[in-house]
């Protein structure tokens, strides 16, 4: 380039090279040459491209567009992908339609592929109430312990799965605490405090509160309250507990009554997804992580 402006040619005495003649408080610009390197990468990335618009899909043509001879379509590779991956899974899923749970655990290659299935299954619908590997939390019962309200066989959990508890299904399993409220205060306190003591085993075995606690709710909760009706009404007597077992806990049951809501799953899941879950939750065991 030559110097503009009437500028005199200035060549810079280091590199040999014209200057632009421009002149930043001293600082010269050098007329240096484009370099053939960038030359040539640009050249391979407009033949690259060129190439690339004849072998692969490019151009848009309106609502289509531009094919090429390769005839690639990452589109059409995950539809096969998926379609591959649901196949697998229908084919072990289908197994269980048919509710033959100890036919089912007993098949190693069978429960490697179902049980994964099952924990992301379970982190999608169930762990939001029941916690990460069915740990429980405040309302919500541990799937993890062998605690069961209504039963821990897998049939047993698979209906209350299907119909749910006191939820909106015809077939709802049904459960409530009644309000105390009618019985004197003190009565409800003595209460509290027996119920209160009773996994620790401090609570008197007869006596007033006893026979309260007799009278009153024996019937749902067993003698002693020990539980096992598998009624809904859980054991008072073990370490487990929904809402809670301290004695201002159990004294704010009693005033106000309890009625927890497992909704059905019967319109949402399919029967085999139902299956597969609650062989999951009887599998979880002993209060471990089960993930
Ligand atoms: C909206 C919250 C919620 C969701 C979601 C939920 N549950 Fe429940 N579930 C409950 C409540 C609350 C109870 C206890 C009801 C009661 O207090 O009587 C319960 C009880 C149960 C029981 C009975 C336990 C026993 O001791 O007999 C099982 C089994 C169970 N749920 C499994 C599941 C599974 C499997 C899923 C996922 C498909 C699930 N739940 C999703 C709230 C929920
Ligand atoms: C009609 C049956 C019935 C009677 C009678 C009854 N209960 Fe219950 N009780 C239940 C049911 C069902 C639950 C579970 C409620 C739930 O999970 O929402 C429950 C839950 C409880 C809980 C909560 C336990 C926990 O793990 O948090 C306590 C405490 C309790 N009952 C104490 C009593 C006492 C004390 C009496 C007697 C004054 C009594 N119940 C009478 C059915 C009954």
């Amino acid at each position: 380039m030559s110097p503009s402006g009437g500028h005199e040619r200035e060549v810079d005495p280091v590199t040999g090279y014209d200057t632009t003649g421009h002149d930043w408080n001293g600082i010269r610009e050098l007329n240096t040459p484009f370099p053939k390197i960038v030359l040539v990468f640009l050249l391979a990335t407009v033949l690259y491209s060129v190439v690339a618009w004849i072998l692969l899909p490019a151009w848009p043509t309106g609502r289509d567009h531009t094919r090429g001879l390769l005839g690639l379509d990452q589109g059409q590779v995950a539809v096969k992908g998926f379609a591959a991956l649901d196949g697998r899974r229908q084919g072990w899923l289908a197994r269980f339609d048919q509710p033959d749970f100890a036919a089912l655990a007993a098949d190693p290659v069978l429960m490697a592929a179902a049980m994964p299935a099952a924990a992301r299954l379970f982190g999608d619908n169930c762990a939001a109430c029941h916690g990460t590997g069915g740990r429980g939390g405040p309302g919500f019962p541990v799937l993890a312990d062998r605690y069961w309200l209504w039963g821990g066989d897998p049939e047993t959990v698979a209906e209350t799965i299907r119909v749910g508890i006191n939820s909106t299904d015809a077939d709802t399993r049904y459960a409530e605490m009644p309000s105390f409220a009618g019985l004197p205060r003190e009565d409800r306190a003595t209460l509290a405090r027996h119920v209160a003591g009773l996994p620790s085993g401090v609570a008197e075995k007869d006596g007033p509160a006893a026979a309260l606690f007799a009278d009153n709710c024996a019937a749902c909760h067993g003698d002693a309250g020990d539980g096992g009706l598998m009624n809904g009404a859980p054991s008072l007597t073990d370490a487990a507990t929904i809402y809670g077992q301290d004695e201002a806990t159990v004294a704010q049951t009693l005033k106000t009554g309890r009625k927890g809501e497992m909704p059905s799953w019967a319109p949402r899941l399919s029967a085999a997804e139902i299956n597969l879950l609650a062989l999951y939750v009887t599998r979880l065991g002993g209060g471990e992580d089960g993930q």
